[in-house]
């Protein structure tokens, strides 16, 4: 692929955006193009058109999100369902109108429903009921991921959807209220460590299962749809293998160092037993994750250490 390629990154700034303009920085592109939630609401639509008139990418990285835990979808509902459509819209309808052909929208697996069987295909979309605590949300990817495949099917351009299983790595949030339950034990396991190693308390029994990806696998996996036309679609992302809380905990636990006791507050709920993607189309077109959790999780650790200043606290 032509590494003058102009690549515009929305949401560059973001965990999952950050990962994607150093991966494709990495691969020799030279003209990527990002701009801040400030120099460019994507919530407005003549300023998204004008720009994308202005600019005229020749491809787009759909990697912003009004992102958030079950608390903040519970709260702000209207927000997470208008403001990501109208994120993705703008940005849809835009990149079509403007003669774009290539578009990468990130989604997540809260789009596949409840009680959907283990691992989650995508072909499992739309056929049960969502998630009720994040379903606007998921929604409002849903929408997203049906307006890139309705244009493939009406005018043939490449606009696919990849989407991420849990993600963390650099520039996760974490901000104990609102981040997700990796960077989260992430500090906690930091502070007790330096608080005479005590004991940490944990939510629930520890027996659920979950799939954690490193981000900058994922933003292999976004420069692998970017530099490959790919035959569907709806991709899933993911490393394919989940692991229990408590063996999470007991990982971060080493890494971090901390040599306390883990404290199992049974009283919390566990949440869904299982959540693990099915991420065989994505191997059979030549992709798979690459690093280890562990390996990851150390990343993120010294990450985490050296920007224990500066750490990214959510908003709302
Ligand atoms: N993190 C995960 O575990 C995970 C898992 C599955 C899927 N995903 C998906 O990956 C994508 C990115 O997630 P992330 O974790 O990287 O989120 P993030 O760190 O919160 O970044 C989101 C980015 O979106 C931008 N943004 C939000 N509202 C905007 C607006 N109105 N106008 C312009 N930009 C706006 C923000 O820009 P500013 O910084 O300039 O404000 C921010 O950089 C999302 O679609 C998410 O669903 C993430």
């Amino acid at each position: 692929m032509d590494k003058e390629l102009k690549i515009y990154i929305a949401g560059h700034r973001g965990m999952v955006g950050s990962a994607v303009w150093r991966a494709l920085e990495k691969k020799g592109y030279t003209n990527l193009i990002g701009k801040t939630s400030k120099e460019l609401d994507l919530k407005n639509q003549e300023a998204v058109a004008a720009f994308l008139e202005e600019e005229k990418p020749g491809a787009i990285i759909d990697a912003a999100a009004r992102v958030g835990g079950i608390l903040a979808n519970n709260e702000y509902p209207y927000q997470f369902l208008m403001e990501n459509m109208q994120i993705q819209n703008n940005l849809i309808d835009s990149a079509l109108k403007t003669g774009i052909e290539k578009f990468i929208f990130l989604g997540s697996s809260c789009i596949y429903p409840k009680f959907a069987p283990q691992p989650l295909k995508e072909e499992y979309l739309l056929t049960d009921s969502l998630e009720p605590t994040n379903e606007w949300y998921a929604v409002a990817k849903i929408t997203g991921v049906k307006l890139c495949q309705a244009i493939r099917k009406q005018f043939h351009k490449d606009y696919v959807s990849l989407m991420p299983t849990n993600l963390y790595g650099y520039f996760d949030n974490f901000d104990l209220k609102t981040s997700h339950v990796l960077p989260a034990m992430i500090r906690k396991f930091h502070e007790a460590k330096n608080n005479n190693n005590a004991d940490v308390t944990l939510w629930g029994s520890g027996t659920p299962m979950r799939e954690f990806l490193f981000v900058d696998d994922m933003a292999e996996a976004v420069v692998y749809a970017l530099e490959n036309e790919l035959p569907e679609y709806l991709y899933n992302v993911g490393s394919g293998k989940d692991i229990t809380i408590k063996e999470l905990a007991e990982t971060i636990q080493k890494v971090t160092g901390h040599q306390g006791n883990i404290v199992w507050d049974s009283e919390k709920p566990d949440g869904t037993p299982r959540k693990l993607m099915d991420v065989s189309k994505m191997k059979e077109i030549g992709w798979q994750s690459k690093t280890e959790l562990e390996e990851g999780i150390e990343k993120t650790y010294d990450w985490f250490l050296s920007n224990i200043d500066t750490i990214k606290q959510v908003k709302m």
